[in-house]
C-alpha cells in the first residue's frame, strides 16, 4: 500500500529470506519431503518430545514454510503444531503443500514476532534470534508465550559479537545485508531465568559445537533448552 512517497512494503524490499530463489526452492523440497530433515530439527523434535505430552500446542516461530512439522509428524508424535513467520512468499510455500501431508494452512500464520501474543505450550525457534537486531524483545515474547517450555537453537558463544553483513548468497543484483550476531551464553542464560525457566545447553548435533560457516560467516550453533519452574 503506498501512501505518497512513503509505503509498507519495507519487509519485502529489504528481508534477505525474500530474496533468494534457491532458498524457495529448498524450502520448497522440505515441504514435499523431497529434501533431507534438517540435523537441527530432528535434533529439536527429539528435545520437544522428552517434554511435551499428547496434545500440546507447538509454535515454531520463524518456520520458514513450516517444514519442522513433518519432524514431529514423522515421530509420531501427537502435537498440535503451529508456525508463524514474517514471510508471506515462505509462508505461501507450507500452506500450498503441508495440507496434503495433513496440516490445515490456517496453521501457518503471517506475523512478525514483534507482533505476536497469546498462550502455547511449547516455543520452538530455530536459526532466527541470531539474525535479528537483538534477542531481548523477540526472546521475551517467546519465553512469555510459553507455559512449558521454549527450545531455540542459535549462535550462542563466551562472548557477544554483533555484526551486519551483505548476503552474497541471494538472487543476482540484490544487495541486501542481514544481521548475524552472536549472543554471550551467559547472558542469555541469565535472561531467560529471569523470566522464570531453567535451562540447559545443549551442544548441537550438527555442528558438534564447532563454528560453522553460513553465507560466508561463522555461526555458533547451539540448543538452548529452557523448561518453565516458575508461573509467568
Ligand atoms: C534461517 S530462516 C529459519 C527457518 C526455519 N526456522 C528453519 O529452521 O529452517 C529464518 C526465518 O526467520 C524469519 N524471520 C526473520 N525475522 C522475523 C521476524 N521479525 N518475525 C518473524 N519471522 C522472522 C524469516 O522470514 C525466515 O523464514
Amino acid at each position: 500500500m503506498t501512501l505518497g512517497a512513503v509505503s509498507r512494503d519495507g519487509w519485502n524490499r529489504f528481508s534477505t529470506w525474500d530474496h533468494s530463489e534457491h532458498l524457495r526452492d529448498l524450502y520448497a523440497r522440505r515441504c514435499r519431503k523431497e529434501a533431507e530433515e534438517m540435523t537441527a530439527h530432528a535434533q529439536a523434535a527429539e528435545l520437544l518430545a522428552l517434554r511435551a505430552g499428547d496434545g500440546d500446542t507447538v509454535l515454531d516461530v520463524g518456520c520458514g514454510s513450516g517444514y519442522f512439522y513433518h519432524s514431529l509428524d514423522s515421530r509420531g508424535l501427537s502435537l498440535e503444531y503451529w508456525g508463524c513467520d514474517a514471510s508471506r512468499a515462505l509462508l505461501s510455500i507450507g500452506r500450498d503443500i503441508l495440507p496434503s501431508f495433513g496440516l490445515p494452512a490456517e496453521r501457518l500464520i503471517d506475523v512478525r514476532i514483534e507482533d505476536l501474543s497469546g498462550q502455547v505450550d511449547h516455543v520452538v525457534c530455530i536459526n532466527v534470534l541470531s539474525y535479528l537486531d537483538n534477542y531481548q524483545r523477540p526472546l521475551e515474547r517467546l519465553l512469555k508465550m510459553a507455559r512449558k517450555s521454549v527450545i531455540l537453537r542459535e549462535s550462542l558463544k563466551h562472548g557477544a559479537e554483533y555484526h551486519y553483513v551483505r548476503d552474497d548468497f541471494l538472487d543476482p543484483g540484490v544487495d541486501l545485508k542481514v544481521h548475524v550476531n552472536h549472543y554471550d551464553m551467559r547472558e542469555v542464560t541469565d535472561f531467560v531465568s529471569s523470566y522464570g525457566f531453567k535451562s540447559e545447553i545443549v551442544t548441537d548435533r550438527r555442528s558438534g559445537g564447532r563454528p560453522e560457516m553460513v553465507i560466508g560467516y561463522p555461526h555458533y550453533w547451539t540448543f538452548m533448552v529452557a523448561d518453565r519452574v516458575k508461573a509467568a
